[in-house]
């Protein structure tokens, strides 16, 4: 199902584990970030892989939020829309982003290049309004931020995240 390459990074993770169990969540995050998502296939694939039954390692995947179920964009864009950042101007953020790529909540663009969704809090209200595209935080959006960011991923670029969740806690 996968490469020679993949198979061995695999082989490398599972080594880590006492138990090939362990490997579970890692595994998932490696089939998501080669194929965009968590597909049927590649669960069995994982569960035959780690000894498991396909039914246990679907609840591992549709027990947690960050793993993807259905194909999405190249990047995955989640604008929190809870308090903080309502306060701090979310609300036109997700317009401007909806009219800049002409697509509404849970669409993708027909190039495959952007999803968007909101979601609720991410922790990062400190520095809200922000947004999570894929593993990264950007924070303190504006139309501006967001533009000059979608500017970037479009030309394939990946911009500097912002500030991470505990920035507070930790300075
Ligand atoms: S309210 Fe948006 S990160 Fe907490």
């Amino acid at each position: 199902m996968f490469g020679e390459a993949f198979e061995k990074k695999v082989d490398e993770m599972v080594a880590r584990y006492p138990q090939p169990r362990g490997a579970v969540m890692p595994l998932l995050h490696m089939v998501q970030e080669e194929e965009g998502y968590v597909s049927p296939e590649a669960e069995a694939w994982i569960a035959q892989r780690l000894g498991l039954a396909p039914a246990y390692v679907h609840g591992v995947t549709t027990f947690y939020t960050m793993y993807r179920t259905s194909k999405q964009g190249r990047y995955l864009l989640q604008l929190c829309t809870t308090v903080s950042c309502m306060l701090r101007g979310c609300d036109n953020v997700l317009e401007h982003i909806k009219q800049r790529l002409g697509i509404e909540e849970g669409e993708t663009t027909a190039d495959g290049t952007f999803t968007l969704v909101t979601v609720e809090c991410l922790g990062s209200c400190g520095t809200a309004p922000m947004m999570q595209v894929n593993d990264d935080y950007y924070e303190d959006l504006d139309i501006e931020r967001v533009d000059a960011l979608l500017d970037a991923l479009e030309r394939g670029e990946r911009p500097e995240p912002g500030p991470g969740p505990c920035r507070v806690l930790v300075e």
